[in-house]
């Protein structure tokens, strides 16, 4: 956190030496020391977890073992939790990979399936609000002979997809490479076709043949002019 913007915010909202710009800004030291912490956000239950990096903000609970969650040591920023089996049901063999410079403002990552895994791709870009869940966490059950039917594997994300806020990613759902997942939207099912944009409940392909680019539009209209002049 950058405490001098983060003074200049407050001070925006509250006049500063006041008690309430004072206690906002305690309260602003607390949540950063409270998600910086490892004590709070760290909790590996079991044997042979495997967790070699953890960046600042993400929390991490593992109960069960043979678990692994390896983000690259160039993410820098990953909020949210990723979260295998609980206490009562631990997990065994359950992986989460996020590739390098991918970045996301929080997202709640859950495999509750043995065996089960999440792939984040490279340059990956997901927004807040996010749920990806490699389980439906309960049974569906045919009435007619009585099988288990559904069955969550991975979720696989390809490099350079960027998941709009609020959108829910289900068990087995792919995400082809260069794709955007438009906000709210609800992805179950396999989406192969790359540079494509998904949008809605459930999400279909709305637009074919796009990319997208993090800079804000303003930014990137002045550096393909720079670029083209
Ligand atoms: C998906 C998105 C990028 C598409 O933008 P766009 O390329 O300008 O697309 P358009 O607005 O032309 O929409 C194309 C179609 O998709 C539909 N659509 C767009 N976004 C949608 C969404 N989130 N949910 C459902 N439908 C959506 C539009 O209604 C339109 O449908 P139509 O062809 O039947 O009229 C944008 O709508 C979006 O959801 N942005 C999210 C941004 C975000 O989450 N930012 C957080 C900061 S990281």
């Amino acid at each position: 956190m950058n405490w001098e913007q983060e003074k200049e915010r407050l001070s925006v909202k509250y006049k500063p030496g006041t008690w309430r710009y004072y206690v906002h800004l305690w309260a602003r030291v607390i949540k950063s020391w409270y998600h910086k912490s490892p004590a709070f956000s760290v909790r590996i239950e079991g044997a042979r977890n495997y967790v070699p990096y953890i960046p600042p903000g993400c929390k991490i609970q593992i109960f069960g073992q043979d678990n692994t969650v390896k983000i690259d040591p160039s993410v820098t920023t990953f909020m949210g939790l990723i979260r295998m089996g609980d206490p009562d049901i631990p997990v065994r063999g359950c992986t989460v990979k996020v590739g390098s410079r991918s970045s996301c403002g929080g997202a709640n990552i859950m495999l509750y399936e043995d065996n089960s895994a999440v792939y984040v791709g490279d340059e990956c870009m997901l927004s807040f609000g996010i749920e990806i869940w490699a389980s439906d966490s309960h049974s569906i059950i045919d009435s007619k002979n009585k099988q288990l039917v559904n069955w969550g594997k991975e979720i696989v994300i390809g490099n350079h997809v960027w998941i709009g806020m609020r959108s829910i990613l289900l068990k087995n759902s792919y995400i082809a490479d260069d794709c955007m997942v438009g906000a709210g939207s609800v992805v179950a099912g396999k989406f192969k076709e790359p540079h494509c944009i998904l949008a809605g409940n459930p999400a279909r392909v709305v637009k074919k043949g796009f990319s997208w680019d993090s800079l804000r539009p303003i930014q990137y209209r002045e550096k393909v002019s720079i670029q083209t002049r």
